[in-house]
Formats: C-alpha cells, sequence, structure tokens
C-alpha cells in the first residue's frame, strides 16, 4: 500500500508545483494615510520577493508604466497630479492590487489607516492640517453629532467598535484666527462574516464520492464472499481430487 501511495504523493506535488503561483507585490505607503493634502510627503514601498533579473521593481502610476526603478517611490511633496492609482511589481512577483492616494488642497483633512473595519477594532482618526499648522479646538463629529473635543489637535480613537460607529464623519477647528471643517468621510464597521449555508452543507459531488464509496465497498465485499466461497469448493474438490489421485495415480493414465 506504502509503496504505492508514495509515488502517488510525489506525483500530486509535483503536478502542483508549476501552477503554484508567483507571490503578488504589494504597495505599502509610509505613512499610512491614502488621503494626504499637497506638500505633504509619503514614501510608497513595493513589497514582493527579489531576484537578479532587470528591472528590479516596476511602477505604475494611473495604469501607465513610470520611469522609477527602485524599491520604495518617494513623493517629497505631494501634488494634486500625485492622486491616483498605484501599482508596483518586484521582478520575482506578480502585479500587486492597486492602492488609490488622494491628494487634497484643503486646510483640515481627516485620515484613517483605512475606512472599513471590522466590529472590535480601534479605529483610528486624525484631524491634519496644511503642513501641520497648529489646529486648536479640535472637534470630531459622527453624523453631525459632535463626539469628542480637544484643545489641542490630537488623534481620536474609537476602541472596540461597534456597528453603530458606521457613518459619516469630519473634524473641525481653529486655524490662526479661521474656522475650518474638512470634508465628511464615511467610515463602515462590518460584523464577523456571517458563514454560507453553502459551506456547511455538502456539496452534491460530496454525496456523490460517498455513494460510490458505498457503492465499491459493497461490490468488493460481495466479490470476496463470491471468491471466497468459490475457493473454499475448489479446495474440497481438490482436496477430493488429491485423494482420488494419491489412491492410485496410474488408473488415469491406464484409462
Ligand atoms: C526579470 O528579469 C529578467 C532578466 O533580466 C527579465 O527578462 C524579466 O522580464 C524580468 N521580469 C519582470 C517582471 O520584470
Ligand atoms: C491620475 O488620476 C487621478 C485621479 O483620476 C488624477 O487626479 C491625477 O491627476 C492623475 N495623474 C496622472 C499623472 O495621470
Ligand atoms: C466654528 O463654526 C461653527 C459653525 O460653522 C460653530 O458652530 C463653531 O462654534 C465654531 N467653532 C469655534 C471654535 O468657534
Amino acid at each position: 500500500m506504502w509503496q504505492l501511495l508514495s509515488p502517488m504523493i510525489l506525483f500530486l506535488l509535483v503536478s502542483a508545483g508549476p501552477r503554484a503561483e508567483r507571490p503578488k507585490a504589494m504597495v505599502v505607503l509610509e505613512p499610512e494615510w491614502t488621503r494626504i493634502l499637497t506638500w505633504d510627503r509619503v514614501t510608497l514601498r513595493c513589497q514582493g520577493p527579489y531576484g537578479p533579473g532587470d528591472p528590479p521593481t516596476q511602477w505604475w502610476h494611473n495604469g501607465s508604466l513610470i520611469s522609477h526603478q527602485a524599491s520604495s517611490y518617494d513623493i517629497t511633496a505631494a501634488r494634486l497630479e500625485d492622486s491616483g492609482e498605484y501599482k508596483c511589481q518586484t521582478n520575482l512577483s506578480k502585479a500587486s492590487d492597486p492602492v488609490q492616494l488622494e491628494v487634497h488642497a484643503t486646510w483640515l483633512l481627516l485620515q484613517a489607516p483605512r475606512w472599513v473595519f471590522q466590529e472590535g477594532e480601534t479605529i483610528r482618526l486624525r484631524c491634519h492640517s496644511w503642513q501641520n499648522k497648529k489646529v486648536w479646538k479640535v472637534q470630531y463629529f459622527q453624523d453631525g453629532r459632535g463626539k469628542r473635543f480637544f484643545h489641542s489637535n490630537s488623534e481620536f480613537h474609537i476602541p472596540k467598535a461597534t456597528r453603530k460607529h458606521s457613518g459619516s464623519y469630519f473634524c473641525r477647528g481653529i486655524i490662526g484666527t479661521k474656522n475650518e471643517s474638512s470634508e465628511a468621510v464615511d467610515i463602515t464597521v462590518q460584523g464577523p462574516p456571517i458563514p454560507s449555508t453553502s459551506t456547511l452543507l455538502p456539496h452534491w459531488y460530496q454525496i456523490a464520492f460517498f455513494l460510490v464509496l458505498v457503492l465499491l465497498y459493497a461490490v468488493v465485499t460481495g466479490l470476496f464472499l463470491v471468491v471466497q466461497r468459490d475457493l473454499r469448493r475448489s479446495m474440497e474438490t481438490g482436496k477430493d481430487r488429491k485423494v482420488t489421485w494419491s489412491r492410485d495415480p496410474q488408473d488415469k493414465l491406464e484409462q
């Protein structure tokens, strides 16, 4: 059995080998904000396996290949044109999923690591001002209601988020003598994924496979019983024959 099984496992491994896909590269932002203000600095890093090949890294902005080939792409003073979709690929990876960068030209901008959270996670909000100018009396709002006030600018953290924290958020504060507000952004808090019934119920092919197994078992058992019975019978007749032959083996020849 094992002699038969090990070549089979080997075959499965070998046949799975070429199908194993190259890993996907990933664009990582540092700092992590996907919405930034003009003049902000952001570094895009391409994470993926590197080989000796050329080019080491390829970058796409809005779908067009750009000339940059280093593993990180530095935007030292963001301009509105730096907005858009970024993708990268290292020599040994597949192209990454796109990352959207939004460059805004306003006084205040609400920032968050992402806009969709799972229940129980901490929502981190930041009221970012243009060129990090001092902001006073910062207030965060959810669906028009004031949620939190800080005398000087601070991040607003919502620990253990629940679905009731989904909504439209913005911040406002005083810069110099001006009362400024950010644009509102939607935040979604999702519940735990509900397992779909299709994954709980056996698939038709699992049932079919089970039935085939039962059938095979029945056939094999039947065959075994038949063979056993025949074997026993032939052994018995063989014994008889043996007895006859041993009595006088010459009889048959003489006939
Ligand atoms: C990786 O490098 C090899 C050798 O220079 C080159 O032929 C190939 O096109 C490169 N692949 C990518 C995805 O850049
Ligand atoms: C890329 O696309 C974004 C959004 O569509 C646009 O704002 C930006 O100016 C584009 N930049 C370039 C260089 O094409
Ligand atoms: C900023 O303006 C809003 C109305 O637009 C007002 O309700 C709020 O009190 C002002 N904030 C400060 C700190 O003056």
